[in-house]
Parts: C-alpha cells; sequence; structure tokens
C-alpha cells in the first residue's frame, strides 16, 4: 500500500499547473503523489492551448489523468472530485483556477474566477480535503517603498485584481476548508508563456535582434517588480499542501492567519454568489512567494536586454508622460517596430518558426506601470520553503531560451 496521497490540480494549465504536474510526478525519477489528477477548459489532444514539449510525457504516465471540465459547472466540478473505481479519495488540491486575461469584463471575471472558486472549494470542503492551496497572481499595486508582508492591505489592481481577491475571501468564508492562500510574484520558466516577464523576455530578444535600445516608459524609480521561478511556483505548492496536511486547519491558521481585507464595492455583494459582507472579517493562511532576485524594471530590463547584447534605456521625461497619458491612442505604434521584428525573427530563423506560444506585442496592461513588491520571509519561517531559483541570472534565462529553441518555439538566428 503507498503512502503517497492523491492530488487533484484545477485550472491553471494556461500558467503553471503543468510545472506543478512535472514536479509531482517528474518524467524521469519518482512521483511525490499516488495518483495525479488534472482538470481544465483545454483539450490536451489535440491542444487548444500551449503545452510545451514537456508536459506531455507527463500526461503519459500511469498515474496521470487528465480532465476536459467545465468548471463553471456545479454538478461538473463535484465529479472531477470523484475519484476511479477503486482509488482512495484525492487528499490534496491545487486550484490554480482563474482568468488571467487582464482585459475581461467584471461579470466575466465573478464567472470564472469567483465563481469557480467558490464551487471548487465547497466541493473541496464537503469531501474534506487535508489541504487545499489557492495560487494566487500577483494583481496588486504594492506601496512603492519596501517590501510588504502578508499583514499588510495591498490594494488589487484593477478588475482583475478585485475579483481574484474577492476570491480568496470566498473561499476564506468556506467552512472547514483547508485552505492555504500562496501569492506569487512575476512568474517566469521554462514553457511558461504567460505573464509579464515572458513578454519583455521576448521584446527584449527582439531589441537584441536590432541592436537597439530597449525603451521604458517608466523612469526608474523604485518600480519593483517582484519575480518568481516556476519551479519555486510548483515547489512552494507541494511545500504548503504537506504542511498543511501536516498541521491542520486550526493550526494552520493560528501559525499563518492573515486577514483578507475587504477590497470591493459594497453594492455587489448582492450580485455575486458566496460573497461575504464587508464588515466580515476573513482570516486565510496566506504566503507570499517570491524569489531573492530584488527585480525591479531597471533590474529585469537591464538583464534581458544584457542577455540578448543590447541595452535598457528610459525615454526622457516629456515624451514618457505623453505616452503614457496617450496609451490607449499609441500602443500600435509602440507595438509596431517590435511585432515586425519578432516576424523577422522567426522567419529568419534556422529552421523557421512556424508555431510559437510567443509574441512580442505588448499590451497596454504590459505598458502599464506594475509594482509588485512581497516579502519571502515568511513562507521560509513558518513551512521551510527554500527556494530552488532565488535569482533570474542569465543561466536561468538561458535554460528558457534553450527549451524554447529544442521545440521550435524560439528562432535560432545565425550571426
Ligand atoms: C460552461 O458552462 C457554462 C454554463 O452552462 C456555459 O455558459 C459555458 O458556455 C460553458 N463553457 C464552455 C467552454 O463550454
Ligand atoms: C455568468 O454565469 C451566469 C450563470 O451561470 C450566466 O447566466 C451568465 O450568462 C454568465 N455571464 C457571463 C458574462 O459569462
Amino acid at each position: 500500500m503507498s503512502q503517497k496521497p492523491n492530488a487533484i490540480i484545477l485550472g491553471g494549465l494556461n500558467t503553471c499547473s503543468r510545472a506543478l504536474a512535472g514536479l509531482l510526478v517528474p518524467v524521469e525519477g519518482e512521483s511525490l503523489v499516488s495518483s495525479l489528477r488534472i482538470v481544465d477548459k483545454y483539450s490536451v489532444v489535440p491542444p487548444t492551448t500551449y503545452l510545451g514539449s514537456e508536459f506531455p510525457q507527463v500526461l503519459a504516465k500511469d498515474n496521470v489523468e487528465y480532465k476536459q471540465a467545465n468548471l463553471t459547472v456545479s454538478s461538473i466540478v463535484s465529479s472531477a472530485f470523484d475519484p476511479p473505481a477503486g482509488q482512495e479519495p484525492y487528499s490534496l488540491v491545487f486550484d490554480l483556477t482563474g482568468d488571467v486575461a487582464y482585459d475581461r469584463p467584471e461579470k466575466v471575471q465573478i464567472n470564472h474566477t469567483c465563481n469557480v472558486a467558490r464551487l471548487i472549494g465547497e466541493e473541496a470542503a464537503r469531501r474534506n480535503v487535508k489541504a487545499y492551496v489557492r495560487l494566487q497572481q500577483p494583481w496588486y499595486e504594492s506601496p512603492d517603498k519596501g517590501l510588504h508582508d502578508e499583514q499588510e492591505d495591498v490594494k488589487p489592481y484593477g478588475v482583475i485584481g478585485t475579483w481574484w481577491h474577492e476570491s480568496l475571501r470566498i473561499l476564506g468564508a468556506i467552512e472547514g476548508l483547508n485552505l492555504v492562500i500562496l501569492r506569487i510574484g512575476l512568474v517566469y520558466g521554462p514553457y511558461i508563456d504567460f505573464g509579464l516577464m515572458t513578454n519583455v523576455l521576448t521584446v527584449a530578444a527582439v531589441y537584441g535582434y536590432m541592436k537597439k535600445p530597449m525603451k521604458s516608459l517608466w523612469n526608474p524609480g523604485h518600480n519593483s517588480m517582484n519575480t518568481v521561478h516556476s519551479d519555486d511556483v510548483a515547489g512552494g505548492l507541494w511545500a504548503a499542501a504537506q504542511w498543511m496536511s501536516r498541521v491542520g486547519r486550526a493550526e494552520a491558521l493560528s501559525l499563518a492567519g492573515e486577514e483578507i481585507y475587504w477590497r470591493n464595492d459594497k453594492s455587489k455583494v448582492t450580485e455575486v454568489t458566496g460573497m461575504p459582507l464587508p464588515d466580515k472579517k476573513i482570516i486565510a493562511p496566506l504566503f507570499n512567494l517570491t524569489d531573492n532576485n530584488g527585480t525591479t524594471l531597471d533590474k529585469a530590463g537591464k538583464t534581458m536586454t544584457a542577455f540578448f547584447g543590447t541595452i535598457f534605456e528610459y525615454h526622457n521625461f516629456v515624451t514618457s508622460a505623453m505616452i503614457r497619458f496617450r496609451l490607449e491612442d499609441v500602443v500600435e505604434d509602440i507595438n509596431e517596430a517590435h511585432v515586425s521584428g519578432w516576424a523577422e525573427m522567426l522567419t529568419k530563423s534556422n529552421p523557421p518558426v512556424t508555431k510559437t506560444p510567443l509574441s512580442a506585442y505588448m499590451s497596454t496592461f504590459s505598458l502599464s506601470k506594475h509594482t509588485i513588491a512581497f516579502s519571502n520571509k515568511k513562507i521560509q519561517r513558518i513551512i521551510g520553503y527554500q527556494l530552488k531559483r532565488p535569482t533570474m541570472a542569465d543561466d536561468v534565462l538561458s535554460e528558457v531560451v534553450d527549451k524554447w529553441k529544442t521545440e521550435g518555439s524560439w528562432p535560432t538566428i545565425q550571426s
């Protein structure tokens, strides 16, 4: 009889689920779990989202199962938790759901992020799972100075941030749920086609190819943009699940419980099922997970441009203020050079790149100012988590780019 738990990962195939699956059931080496089920809305055969070349090998393992399912439907969520005949129930739940498109209307965010989290959370509580780990993306605006710990009331970023944050309050209000929240920095890593850092990396490559400086709209300032490697997102999720299984809900709350502050509009309470009232105090174990790189806009820009043989500069004050003021109008102009540069790189590549999930297009969201500054001390202190990839250095970036080159998603240019 195996002592290992059965785990289920919900959502996040387009963000961090593949990295987590690769940790729980490595392509080579021993599995950390007895069996793994992954549930998301995408098809994997044939794929309707980018999977990267490693994940299909994880899916091919005997103890891994993929289910394509619509998690906005309560009965489907419930059956997603039913183990196959003869198997023990799932005891660890990794909730990586939530809509990551920055420009979704509020109603869609409510349906895709809050409601899905609530349905999964309620089902997991009914089934008494040992650990329910929610992955929280960094859609917050940290104050500009210093690092911020889990006690601080950090402001959610826009519509996406407001509803992702609300989903934490909704989950925190579910009785008996063994919830742990892992709030990460900006993720990057092998086969991570999602997110701001990947976008910046791709654009930096284009400026390197064009042998031109990459210019920022924002002055150096503090502009923290804390990062985290996907290996650590996976490692942190696993460590948090093990910790919760070991200590249980009451102890976890006393060791790591934090208030999840009200950050919404009072009028919404009646519109959204399960949304706790503004004055209801929600406490949940919450951990930040960022690396030790101290990434800022300046540092990421300089590291990535240097990696591709160019430099990172700033527009002068007047130009950048003008562009920022008219961002919606000028976004296409800003993109013209690097989108066509990337297209040229893909054709000139030997062999040519005919299919890639990566784009050099920078949305108004990518071009806007983001300040993400989360201290990572608590997860180290309480869970004892040790970072596997503490710095975003050249060797780590090199590994990311080389893996894309090997699978044919990134151009190989002979100079
Ligand atoms: C999922 O179910 C909802 C509710 O029935 C429906 O509106 C939506 O279109 C479904 N999504 C997909 C991708 O089938
Ligand atoms: C949200 O979900 C409700 C109930 O499933 C559905 O009636 C509504 O059309 C959905 N709205 C959006 C914008 O997806």
